[in-house]
């Protein structure tokens, strides 16, 4: 049955990991997938993580099955980190699972939909994540678009978002992204936000929110500002949620799914719901990642170590949006690229062609996204005058 099969491409994000690695050139810059990079280009293990795994080490007592929801703390500690410690939904309308990565979650979320309505449509943003697409129709629920980046002005097109999600019927979900909208770095403001949690309520759909960059954007706070005020106004939504980026707990691949119902007991039924999906993937989530997140959270010292550390990674890709601008415009680079400043989180697109795109990658070894969505984190003070050389001389 096997030599049926025809060979499928190589994963659009990932496969550019791969070339990366092998490319020679001592001058490579990797603005591809979504990790965060140091200005010495590495991705370390954040100092909170570090002292939270020696404390684990030493005070683990058992490898024995942590239960389907996982580690309850943990699921308590991100429903916090999420609603706000003072929201009234924590107390009754919410259940949390944990799940293997934020595309766990999602995926744990596709079947948990499927269960809810089998003929549900996910509507997406244009453009969104690859992988939520292939995502969602591997769950085998319909996926349609909605309009969302302007790529001609590089800003946001509500209005026809708007108009796109008077259409979608009760039954149906809509994703939205929390911040740092991946790939366009473009964000709905709080007034924006408002009026998408009020339609939702008049049209019935779901939402469903996608938070996989909570504190890159303005702060922790700030950046689930959107979400909360969903959450205040809706019977019902979804939120999947990673620690991948944060906690920089990439491979341990942790993160969580959460059901917000109407009241308490409905709740619960969809907990029962949740977890028989949980059951029937991959039966229980791994503990590290969350025994870690959880440590930190217990701490008031090791979480303000994380405060720290996250100000820190979210004040570079602050400055080097910045400095990107401002390179390319001291290389006389006329296309106006002060878009990047206004954006948010590790990603927005550069605007340029697929020629372009290419030549960059074939002459100077800087690898992007096809779309020419980078990782703004990639960029060092190091490398920033090579880049936008590079950028300056495939533009002319
Ligand atoms: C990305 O968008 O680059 C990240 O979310 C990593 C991934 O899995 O694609």
């Amino acid at each position: 049955m096997f030599s049926e099969l025809k060979p499928l491409p190589t994963d659009p994000i990932l496969g550019l990991m791969a070339a990366y690695k092998q490319d020679t050139n001592p001058n490579k810059i990797d603005l591809g997938v979504g990790v965060y990079k140091d200005e010495q280009g590495n991705t370390p293990v954040l100092r909170a993580v570090k002292k939270a795994e020696a404390f684990r080490l030493e005070n683990e007592t058992t490898k024995s099955y942590i239960g389907l929801a996982g580690n309850l703390d943990f699921c308590q500690k991100m429903e916090t980190l999420l609603l706000g410690e003072h929201s009234t939904l924590l107390a009754n309308r919410v259940r949390t699972a944990q799940a293997p990565g934020g595309t766990g979650a999602l995926r744990v979320a596709a079947e948990f939909i499927k269960r809810c309505n089998t003929n549900a449509t996910v509507w997406v943003t244009t453009p969104t994540w690859a992988n939520h697409i292939s995502l969602f129709e591997a769950a085998g629920l319909t996926v349609k678009e909605y309009p969302y980046y302007d790529y001609e002005n590089k800003g946001l097109l509500f209005d026809e978002m708007i108009n796109a999600l008077k259409q979608v019927p009760k039954g149906d979900v809509v994703l939205l992204h929390a911040c740092c909208h991946n790939p366009s770095g473009m964000d709905l403001d709080q007034a924006q936000w408002k009026v998408v949690a009020e339609l939702a309520k008049e049209q019935g759909f779901t939402p469903l929110i996608d938070i996989a960059y909570q504190g890159f954007g303005t702060s922790l706070e700030e950046d689930a500002q959107g979400l909360r005020t969903v959450a205040d106004t809706v019977d019902e939504m979804i939120i999947c949620s990673s620690c991948s980026k944060n906690f920089g707990l990439y491979r341990e691949r942790i993160g969580a799914c959460s059901i917000i119902a109407k009241d308490s007991a409905t709740a619960d039924v969809s907990n029962s719901v949740l977890l028989s999906v949980v059951r029937s993937i991959y039966s229980m989530p791994p503990a590290h990642g969350a025994d870690i997140v959880n440590t930190i959270l217990s701490s008031t010292e090791l979480t303000q170590m994380w405060y720290d550390e996250l100000d820190e990674m979210r004040g570079r890709i602050n400055g080097l949006r910045t400095l990107i601008k401002e390179s390319l415009a001291a290389k006389g680079v006329e296309q106006d690229f002060s878009f990047i400043d206004r954006q948010h989180g590790m990603f927005s697109f550069l605007g340029i062609n697929k020629e372009q795109i290419d030549r960059l990658r074939t002459e100077y070894a800087i690898y992007m996204v096809g779309s020419s969505r980078v990782n703004v984190a990639g960029v060092s003070k190091d490398n920033i005058d090579y880049f936008a050389d590079a950028v300056a001389s495939v533009i002319k």
